[in-house]
């Protein structure tokens, strides 16, 4: 209840928990345990690390499976507090067989399944079988490509839920519409970059040289974390 008045006041806002990934511009991979390590050593609050091998669709071959394994394990051993992924079969459905699995590698950590929901075939149902596999939380837009215009969505999803599996909006949250989600939506959680841009501290620069295949992000701009 007191989730209102914090929200006027941003300078009294600090996160629960980092959901810990790299390549936000890819909407999230894999974060390096160089990483991890170091966060850890700098924060108190919960780190979750993100496990997705690449950008893309969630459907993955043997080999990335294989990836992902490895990586969970090491992301355990460089003390991830929780970890975070979602794997599609073709047909759009969630993945049981491979949760399943990673799930059980994850244990005892908590577990969420991440956007990759926002792309199944039937979301009430596959609300059901996270519930199912055992997952604590679900990371959404409701389905949409924001969390505010998948906000009917979201609500019907915490409706059906009943507070069997935390429904953890995300997508485009920012300090201007979190109001307007908490209160459509009656989520406790929220997710966000919170990201700005900072300009680079180099003097020297050569704007005609890129690195990426992005043309858009220029060298000299980074996008960090407000
Ligand atoms: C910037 O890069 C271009 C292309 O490689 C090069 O021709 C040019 O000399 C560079 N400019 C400076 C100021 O180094």
């Amino acid at each position: 209840s007191d989730g209102l008045s914090f929200i006027d006041d941003l300078s009294l806002f600090c996160a629960g928990r980092i959901e810990l990934c790299s390549g936000l511009l890819e909407g999230g991979t894999t974060p390096s345990m160089g990483v991890l390590q170091v966060v850890k050593q700098s924060v108190q609050i919960p780190v979750f690390v993100m496990i997705r091998p690449r950008g893309g669709d969630f459907l993955y071959s043997d080999r990335e499976i294989e990836v992902m394994k490895a990586d969970i394990q090491l992301a355990k051993l460089y003390g991830a507090d929780g970890l975070v992924f979602g794997a599609l079969t073709e047909d759009g459905y969630i993945d049981k067989e491979l949760c399943m699995s990673l799930v059980a590698l994850c244990r005892p950590l908590p577990v969420t399944f991440h956007r990759a929901f926002d792309m199944v075939h039937d979301p009430m149902a596959a609300l059901e079988t996270l519930v199912t596999l055992g997952f604590e939380r679900v990371l959404t837009s409701g389905c949409d490509s924001s969390a505010l215009e998948g906000l009917p969505l979201i609500k019907r999803l915490i409706d059906q839920a009943k507070g069997r599996i935390v429904i953890m909006p995300g997508g485009g949250i920012t300090d201007r519409n979190l109001q307007r989600i908490l209160e459509g939506s009656g989520a406790t959680e929220f997710h966000c970059s919170a990201r700005s841009s900072r300009d680079s501290g180099m003097k020297f620069r050569n704007s005609s040289v890129a690195m990426g295949a992005s043309l858009s992000n220029s060298e000299y701009t980074l996008k960090v974390t407000d």
